[in-house]
């Protein structure tokens, strides 16, 4: 059965109205909306990724995120309960934008993604089956995935705060893909060097179905990790500074 991930990142929050940053321009609220949002998007991207202190917002590549549980959808022959620790995600600067989609009186954005190449680094701590056999470890983990192509859906809405409008992403829906996925499980079995290396064999071979596992869970994950990036900013610049005034 698939339960949500938990997500542990210190995202700071502040409370306090502040002006866009000199890097994200506002845009025409017209028919042109989401041509200049793709525009704009594109833009923002490097700046976001060292981190704002402006915004409050911590350096996006590596992300640290302290803590992330992967719950299996059990379904398939493999089914990995995985958490990393301390877990560095590496490659979010090379993320481009491939569509954004605005619609303001839904509130509703949608956006398209692809990163060429993520690498999470951190602790881990496994338990689970993978085929026939049990798998149980903790130790330092580099999972690694290439082409990752992300969609996301996200719904959010108005509120008031000291008269100025915000925004605030409630809703996520994200489904993504990869085109390779390599793990690498250090210190499995208690060090068993044998079965650890045997094992990792095995979770490579059969990397398409360790991935539909853990699918679930990874797409809550990265939905969780847009949501708080965008909140970040929503949080700290009123609504109305996103659009141009007419
Ligand atoms: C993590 O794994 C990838 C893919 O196997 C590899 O290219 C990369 O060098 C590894 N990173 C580290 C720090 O070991």
């Amino acid at each position: 059965m698939f339960t949500p991930v938990t997500l542990v990142i210190a995202f700071a929050s502040i409370g306090l109205a502040a002006k866009l940053p000199s890097y994200i321009k506002p845009c025409k609220n017209d028919r042109k909306l989401n041509e200049c949002a793709l525009k704009e998007g594109r833009k923002i991207i490097p700046f976001l990724i060292p981190g704002d202190p402006h915004l409050r917002l911590p350096p996006l590549d590596p992300l640290l995120i302290d803590r992330v549980d992967l719950h299996p959808t059990g379904t398939g022959s493999i089914d990995l309960r995985l958490s990393c620790f301390n877990c560095h995600i590496h490659g979010l600067r090379q993320a481009k934008l491939i569509d954004i989609s605005l619609d303001l009186r839904k509130k509703h954005i949608s956006l398209r993604l692809k990163i060429p190449r993520l690498m999470v680094m951190g602790k881990y701590d496994v338990q689970g089956k993978v085929l026939v056999f049990p798998i149980v470890g903790r130790g330092d983990s580099n999972i690694t995935l290439t082409d990752i192509d992300v969609t996301a859906a996200l719904d959010y809405r108005l509120f008031k705060r000291k008269k100025e409008e915000y925004g605030q992403a409630i809703k996520h829906r994200v489904v993504f893909d990869a085109s390779g996925f390599k793990i690498h499980l250090s210190n499995l079995f208690n060090g068993d060097k044998l079965l650890g290396e045997n094992m990792n064999l095995i979770l490579n071979d059969n990397w398409r179905e360790v991935l539909d596992d853990l699918r679930p869970s990874i797409s809550t994950t990265v939905g969780e990790i847009i949501l708080k990036i965008l909140n970040q900013i929503f949080d700290i610049v009123p609504y109305s500074q996103f659009f141009i005034q007419h």
